[in-house]
């Protein structure tokens, strides 16, 4: 097409020369199915970004250094029990996330993520989002942070942590440095859980508003996913990935529906969004395996106010360009570019991302689906206590059970596992002896309750296990309220974060009101 051939002869020779000559550099030799040989030990995303001529002027990731040569700090987490604050760095240049340093801080509280930092030198760090458009949950209008234990994974066979994104989380800046205006070109990719995501607008990663308002069509460049079909969708029933251009998520030239746009959900996605003058494109593939197919890749849409873009040079993170926060979804790592990058460059950024080895983390003492199971407290007072329901109302409680027990106080403490109801990453608690019924928290009380078809009350019904916070079994944290996590308070039981505002959030025994050992069965 016109628009490719005009971008081709645009191309520095020097340029391509360069980017030949440092994938030749860092080759293995090894084939992918992309054709494109497997950058070794070297080159990571924003070498070869360079070397194609279109450098990173921002680079986020919780996961991995960006660039061989990056020593330096990720991210910044801050814990609950006294708010101090810990850089997090890599295990060594070009490395994997210091996983270890966030879990050593973190123990026995919880942390959020306040600070993703950019490592392409231009400060382009990303910080709690401040109100826009919409108003965030947080003090003053800002966006919440992410829990950072939320999103556990390995790379390469390293434990890392991702960026969680439940809806009313949101990062941004809008004060950057080299980042596209105005119709420049631009480029970017993202490693997202293609498993996590929701209809809500707008799980976002790329370039947005500087004032966080809406300023009109053509003034945001992201990468979008999930499975909002509020402005543009594909073929199936989603998640797509789509471009937010503002007032416009498109999956193509049109509005609404593109045909080219397949529904995608690998587990690790990578989704790529670049524009230039007239001309964008949408790719994407499986972050673990294979190459990038393209969606889309033509003329700006056949819509007003898109040619020439109007972009502003913002960079957000998990929220629309107006601050619209209720999305979800998972951010491991991502770049933007100046310039737009040529298929052959993110094929070789994809073979690399195929060799950083992105894979599940399974949490040690998870209760595996289907199995009967008992939940032991472990607090000094306790350790003979069960989570069971109540019999006079649906109530969650704490209470003593023992051999001696009456097979119904046995039974009331005895629980199905099942896949998570609102997240199958997760588990769900079915009742031993009410079948149907399912722990969740309503009004942040833990009860049994028939669970409908409404995601509501299937998120409320679904919990994330997670290293035990004293070091004791396992915790489990609720799945829409992520800081939230099931503790037992006066034998009572909650959805509790540490130090919030109820009265069992409170900090005394946390750590240990939220470790649970996972028994055999009482009944
Ligand atoms: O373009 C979709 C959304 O519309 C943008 O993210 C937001 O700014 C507006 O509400
Ligand atoms: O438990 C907190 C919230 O309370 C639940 O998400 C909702 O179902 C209820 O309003």
């Amino acid at each position: 097409m016109s628009v490719t051939s005009a971008r081709t002869r645009r191309t520095r020779p020097l340029a391509l020369l360069a980017l030949v000559l440092a994938m030749a550099a860092a080759m293995l030799g090894v084939q992918t199915s992309t054709g494109v040989s497997a950058a070794a030990a070297g080159a990571r995303p924003c070498d070869l970004y360079a070397a194609g001529g279109t450098p990173c002027v921002a680079a986020h990731s919780s996961t991995r250094a960006l660039y061989s040569a990056y020593n330096s700090r990720l991210y910044q987490v801050k814990r609950a029990s006294d708010g101090a604050t810990r850089d997090i760095g890599v295990l060594g240049a070009g490395g994997y996330a210091d996983a270890a340093a966030q879990d050593s801080f973190c123990a026995g509280t919880s942390c959020l993520i306040t600070v993703l930092y950019d490592q392409s030198g231009r400060g382009n760090h990303l910080t709690q989002a401040p109100p826009g458009g919409f108003q965030g949950p947080a003090a003053g209008g800002y966006d919440n942070l992410a829990e950072a234990s939320a999103a556990p994974v390995t790379v390469g066979g390293h434990k890392a942590y991702g960026v969680f994104v439940a809806p009313g989380t949101g990062y941004r800046n809008n004060r950057t440095n080299g980042i596209a205006t105005g119709d420049q070109p631009e480029g970017m990719y993202a490693i997202l859980d293609g498993s996590h995501r929701n209809g809500g607008c707008c799980f976002d990663y790329g370039n947005a508003e500087t004032n966080s308002l809406d300023n009109g069509n053509g003034t945001m460049e992201t990468i979008y996913f999930g499975d909002s079909k509020a402005w543009g969708y594909g073929t199936g029933n989603g998640p797509w990935v789509m471009a937010d251009l503002e007032n416009g998520l498109f999956s193509g030239v049109n509005r609404g529906y593109n045909a080219n746009s397949p529904s995608i959900s690998h587990r690790f996605l990578t989704a790529v969004v670049k524009g230039e003058s007239n001309h964008w494109a949408i790719r994407a593939g499986n972050a673990q395996s294979g190459g990038l197919a393209t969606h889309y890749d033509g003329p700006r849409p056949n819509a007003s106010g898109y040619h020439p873009m109007k972009k502003e040079g913002a960079i957000i993170l998990g929220i629309g360009g107006d601050n619209s926060n209720s999305s979800a979804g998972t951010f491991y790592e991502g770049v933007m570019t100046s310039g737009y990058p040529s298929n052959a460059t993110e094929n070789a950024v994809q073979a690399d991302i195929n060799a950083a080895g992105y894979a599940t983390y399974a949490v040690p003492g998870t209760p595996a689906v289907g199995s009967r199971v008992s939940l032991r407290a472990t607090t000094a007072c306790c350790t003979n206590t069960y989570l069971r329901h109540n019999s006079a109302d649906s109530n969650a409680a704490l209470a003593a059970v023992s051999s001696s027990s009456t097979s119904a106080d046995k039974a009331a403490a005895t629980w199905t596992v099942r896949a998570g109801l609102g997240d199958a990453s997760c588990v769900s608690f079915e009742s031993a002896d009410k079948p149907g019924q399912y722990l969740r928290h309503y009004d942040f009380r833990l009860r049994v309750d028939s669970i409908d078809s409404g995601a509501l009350s299937r998120l409320d019904a679904t919990f994330c296990p997670q290293a035990g916070h004293n070091g004791q079994g396992v915790s489990l944290r609720s799945a829409n309220y992520p800081s939230d996590f099931v503790r037992h308070y006066d034998y009572g039981v909650y959805a509790a974060s540490h130090g919030g505002s109820h009265a069992w959030d409170a900090a005394t025994a946390w750590a240990d009101d939220t470790s649970w050992v996972v028994t055999s069965p009482w009944a």
